[in-house]
Order: structure tokens, then sequence, then C-alpha cells
């Protein structure tokens, strides 16, 4: 059984739907759990879906994932703009990582134009909303599979 992909959430995610619906869609986080988990099973693999609002538990879960995971795909959230020590955790795993957002950070304001994530990440899609997340398990399918395969 191939290990699972590990989908962490930050700050805040957990008021999706409530929060900011103009900016980041009415659907909850449960509703992407959902989705996220119909994706990876639909690429063979099984999900680990996770929200806090701590930043050194995410540093945790990202350790944990090193060991049991086969790909990592994170929206870090706020501390995507703040986080060198998610940065870190990240450099130091040797897995797919595709870092997702919601909404396009780019299109606003100007703090949230730069991410300590990316510099540590295989791929980032941002502004496609829940979709996103389908696209980012997708991509990290891809890129799991690719990398145990024999050279
Ligand atoms: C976000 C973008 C971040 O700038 C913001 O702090 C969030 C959500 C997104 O998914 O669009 O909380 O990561």
């Amino acid at each position: 059984m191939a290990k699972p992909i590990y989908i962490l959430n930050g700050p805040n995610l957990n008021l999706l739907g409530a929060r900011e619906p103009e900016i980041y869609g009415s659907q909850t986080l449960a509703d992407i759990e959902k989705l996220s988990a119909t994706r990876a099973q639909a690429g063979g693999f099984s999900a680990v879906f996770r929200q806090t609002n701590r930043e050194g538990e995410l540093v945790e879960w990202i350790h944990e994932a090193r060991e049991k995971g086969s790909a990592v795909v994170i929206n870090a959230a706020a501390y995507t703009h703040t986080s060198v020590a998610l940065h870190d955790a990240l450099k130091a795993v040797d897995l797919p990582v595709i870092e997702v957002h919601l909404s396009n950070i780019h299109r606003r304001e100007s703090f949230r134009h730069h991410s300590f994530i990316s510099a540590a990440a295989d791929g980032v899609i941002v502004g496609l909303g829940a979709h996103g997340y389908e696209l980012a398990v997708d991509a990290a399918i891809a890129l799991a599979k690719s990398r145990t395969k024999a050279p």
C-alpha cells in the first residue's frame, strides 16, 4: 500500500465557507477534504488531511510526512508569508511538495506576494479555489509515482 499524500492546512482555514467568501469561496474545509480524498483515491493513494492554527504543529506534521508520506500538499495560509521554520522543514523533506493557495496571492496585497514556501516546493498552484487542491493532489501523485519508478 502506497504511503498517503499529506495535505496540510494552516491558520484560519478552519473558517472557510464563512471567512471572506468573496475571496476564498463558499466551500468549507470539510468540502475540500472530500474533494482531495476522492482525487487521491482516484490516483491510488490515500490522504491525510489536517488543519492547525499553530506553526509548530505544521512543522511537526511536515516531519511526520517525511517518514510516513508519499508527498506533501501544503496551504500554509498566513504562515506562507512569514515562516522560515516551515521553509526549513520543507527543505528537509525528500518528497514532492506542492504549495497551494485558494486565492491568487499575487493579485492581492503586496505582503502576500512573497512566499517562504515556494523555494522549497516543486510546484505552486494559486487562484483556482478548491479546485486547486485537486490539481495539487494530481501533481503530487504524478511526481510521487515518477520518483518511485526504477531509474
Ligand atoms: C491563502 C492566502 C494567504 O495569503 C492567506 O493568509 C490565507 C489563505 C489562500 O489559500 O488563498 O489564509 O493561503
